[in-house]
């Protein structure tokens, strides 16, 4: 798979440099490639903002340099372009499994008040939210885009480890885990974990794999 990602900010993304998905890089089962459309930008002070019109606070990022990027690195739009934004559907498990089946995929950060809407219409397929809270700017939700999507990419993790996994059977999470030491501060391990019988071991799990606090 192919990520590219639309941002003023690509120094943030730092975070993806580690653990499991820059293995993923290493192995070459994804590739990440940061965009700065303010190169994009016509002005000749590259500016990508200005002012609402019919009023209200902040900045609003321009539509020229952004659709041109977009057309630019994508001209056959042969891309799942997302713009992510909190006035849009939540990200859900099943979504995330969803977009890991594309082959290239287009992450638009938006930053300031939002972004020309006419962006939206024009070149964008999809619009997703992380979830109902205001963050400053989309890098945060690419990069959880990111992580939630590239774990799906056959050979970045196990597949035992995809299975039983929070949220893969709907109002289910994972059952607890324990490794050792056997106790802390006399909390003790379920003994039926250390039992050995895996029929009665399987039933724990599934009669744990409730919502805890
Ligand atoms: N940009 C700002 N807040 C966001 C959110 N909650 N989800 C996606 N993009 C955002």
């Amino acid at each position: 798979m192919k990520i590219q990602i639309l941002t003023l900010f690509p120094q943030m993304f730092s975070a993806l440099e580690h653990s499991i998905i820059k293995r993923a890089k290493d192995k070459g089962l994804v590739e990440i490639e940061y965009i700065d459309f303010r190169n994009y930008s016509k002005d000749k002070h590259k500016k990508v903002d200005d002012y609402a019109f019919g009023g209200g606070a902040g900045l609003v990022l321009m539509a020229q340099p952004i659709i041109d990027c977009i057309e630019t690195i994508d001209p056959l739009h042969l891309a799942h372009r997302i713009y992510l934004t909190p006035s849009a559907k939540n990200l859900t498990h099943k979504k995330a499994v969803e977009l890991s089946k594309h082959k290239n995929l287009i992450l638009l950060c938006g930053h300031y008040e939002g972004i020309d809407q006419r962006i939206i219409d024009l070149v964008i397929d999809e619009t997703i939210s992380i979830g109902e809270y205001v963050l400053t700017g989309g890098e945060i939700p690419a990069m959880v885009i990111v992580d939630a999507v590239v774990r799906h990419i056959k050979g970045v993790i196990s597949v035992g480890s995809l299975q039983n996994e929070s949220h893969t059977t709907q109002g289910q999470w994972e059952y607890p885990q324990y490794t050792r030491p056997q106790t802390i501060r006399n909390l003790d391990v379920p003994p039926v974990l250390l039992s050995g019988n895996h029929a009665e071991i399987e039933k724990w799990k599934k009669e744990n794999s409730v919502k805890f606090k």
